[in-house]
């Protein structure tokens, strides 16, 4: 190999595949080819790379053939059709869905938390859930210093998370809202505009949480190699366009204070400080927005906690860059950089 690689993205044209296509560029991955997939309804379409227009193709079980790396992101049932075939052909799966995720023969990465676990691919390493990657980032430094023994997470989800239809779902019933003209959602399962629901994946009606949450308690879990960690979810669909907001609640073995958080999180990759307590100044997902760093701000004490060992705090991250595509670009540059393609394939 000449040091590039020929690349496929599967889902070119959503909301996650269109951020692969620009980081790929941005950040110079060394791609010898590109290869963009998509349905029957994009097939002969172009996207612009580096200059040029490259025709997308309608993905197919041969797609794959000559293939280094590929990217999926067109959903869980895409993924679990054809991610095995384009390994089975030779390609590193990089999967956006949350198919393979719990799957213990396939590694689920964060490259500021996990980045050794990319060596044990067979052919497939998977993306963590977007509300995931945004909450653990910030945690993961301070779980090393002092562990953390639970995690309580309210999540403010944008459309983003829900893919290019639900932005646009967002934006026109906003628009007929204002217009006073009657709008009918066809995309998420309530009226968006001016309002927000419980996350709209399925719920467990035995323990009352949905997949989104129990998805932020499993994968937190496995990515930080901790099953005993307690976690509790709220997830929630608010009308913001693509960067999601939490507040997280955190209690560790050992008191803490506010400013150790702070100093923890000042030198923490991927992570910047947004906690200007004199202008009232923090995370928002207007600042998040097309930025690779999750911002963390309102970082405090908790007050119901009196042993001084919890923590409250505010973060917002892009779901679509560091909660998505970004997190999967740098899964590949690991990979890369550690020789790591073949994995334990061979
Ligand atoms: P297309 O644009 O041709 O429908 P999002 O997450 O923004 O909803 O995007 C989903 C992505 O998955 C799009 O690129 C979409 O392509 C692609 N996709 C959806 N269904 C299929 C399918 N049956 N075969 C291939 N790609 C699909």
């Amino acid at each position: 190999m000449s040091g590039k690689y020929r690349v496929a993205i599967a889902g070119a044209t959503g909301a996650v595949g269109v951020e692969f296509l620009r980081l790929i560029e941005e950040r110079k991955f060394p791609v010898s080819e590109l290869r963009l997939l998509a349905s029957a309804r994009s097939a002969g379409k172009t996207l612009r790379f580096a200059g040029k227009d490259i025709k997308i193709e309608e993905l197919a079980e041969t797609s794959f053939r000559d293939i280094d790396i590929a990217f999926f992101s067109a959903g869980g049932s895409i993924s679990k059709k054809f991610g095995p075939i384009a390994a089975q052909a030779g390609a590193l799966v990089i999967d956006n869905s949350s198919a393979f995720r719990m799957d213990p023969a396939v590694p689920l990465v964060i490259p500021e938390i996990n980045p050794e676990a990319c060596a044990e691919h067979r052919g497939i390493i998977a993306n963590p859930n977007c509300s995931t990657i945004i909450a653990i980032v910030p945690l993961w430094p301070i779980h090393r210093r002092n562990p953390i023994r639970r995690l309580i997470a309210s999540t403010y989800q944008a459309a983003s998370g829900a893919g290019a239809a639900a932005m646009e779902e967002l934006a026109e019933s906003t628009r007929a809202y204002l217009e006073n003209r009657p709008y009918q959602n066809t995309v998420l399962p309530h009226p968006y505009a001016f309002n927000l629901f419980s996350h709209n994946s399925k719920m467990d009606p035995e323990t009352g949480y949905n997949e989104e949450e129990i998805k932020m308690v499993k994968e937190t879990q496995k990515i930080f190699g901790d099953p005993n960690i307690r976690i509790s979810a709220t997830c929630v669909r608010v009308p913001v366009l693509r960067a999601h907001s939490e507040a997280l609640t955190i209690e560790c073995e050992k008191p803490i204070t506010p400013a150790e958080v702070r100093e923890i999180l000042a030198t923490a990759r991927g992570v910047k400080l947004v906690d200007d307590i004199a202008n009232n100044y923090y995370p928002m997902p207007k600042d998040a927005s097309g930025q690779g760093d999750v911002l963390v701000g309102r970082i405090r004490q908790d007050t119901s906690d009196p042993s001084g060992k919890s923590i409250a705090m505010f973060v917002a991250g892009d779901q679509l860059l560091k909660g998505a595509a970004l997190n999967g670009i740098q899964i590949a540059e690991v990979v890369v950089q550690r020789g790591l393609l073949a994995g334990a394939r061979r």
